[in-house]
């Protein structure tokens, strides 16, 4: 009898902490993680965006909806004790409550490829007013309008128009960008609107 009690208290006492780790409380606030090869992109409810990067008021139940671009991901806050696999094509979630403000590890914990290593960033937890403060002064990316559809009768001519005018434009912008992988990049790093393709980050540094 005694090793049985042990087994049901052991079991009820897993099942408990099991149990509160899947299911986020009620009043948690939805935050999106998009994990990519090598970057975690985070997305806050009221639409403010980072990389590497979330910034998290104090004491607020945080639920995380995640997925992935590419390959499986893992995300991981050591200091939470918090992690879960990224998936690509489907959604997970994890939840956590944090309790001190400070900056903790975003590591990603599921080998990814190349620059798995580096797939890392931070979690940073404020005061609620420092946190209202960060929102305000994080632009809220705006959605851009649709174009009209291209079955409008004046299109196939501005099209036509367009791919005139496309490959003077690239080769111009080819003769003015530095070329990221270029040998030269070790001289002057590209900026990120140059350089933003795999080949560019891979440029010696
Ligand atoms: Cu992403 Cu390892």
């Amino acid at each position: 009898m005694i090793p049985l009690l042990i087994v049901l208290f052991t079991f009820a006492w897993g099942a408990r902490i099991y149990f509160s780790l899947y299911r986020p409380p009620a009043d948690a606030v939805q935050y999106y993680v998009t994990g990519k090869q090598w970057m975690w992109k985070t997305q806050h409810p009221t639409g403010q965006r980072e990389i590497n990067e979330l910034h998290v008021p104090v004491g607020q139940p945080t639920k995380l909806l995640m997925t992935s671009e590419d390959v499986i991901h893992s995300f991981y806050i050591p200091a939470f004790r918090t992690k879960a696999d990224v998936l690509p094509g489907r959604y997970t979630s994890i939840w956590f409550n944090a309790t001190k403000p400070g900056r903790y590890h975003l590591f990603c914990a599921e080998y990814c490829g190349a620059e798995h290593s580096r797939m890392i960033g931070s979690i940073v937890v404020q005061s609620p007013e420092d946190y209202q403060k960060w929102l305000a002064s994080v632009p809220v990316p705006r959605r851009r309008p649709r174009r009209a559809s291209s079955s409008s009768p004046s299109s196939p001519a501005r099209a036509a128009t367009r791919r005139a005018a496309r490959p003077r434009a690239r080769r111009s912008r080819a003769s003015t960008a530095p070329r990221c992988a270029s040998p030269t990049a070790a001289t002057s790093p590209p900026t990120n609107s140059t350089c933003a393709s795999r080949s560019c980050r891979r440029a010696p540094r």
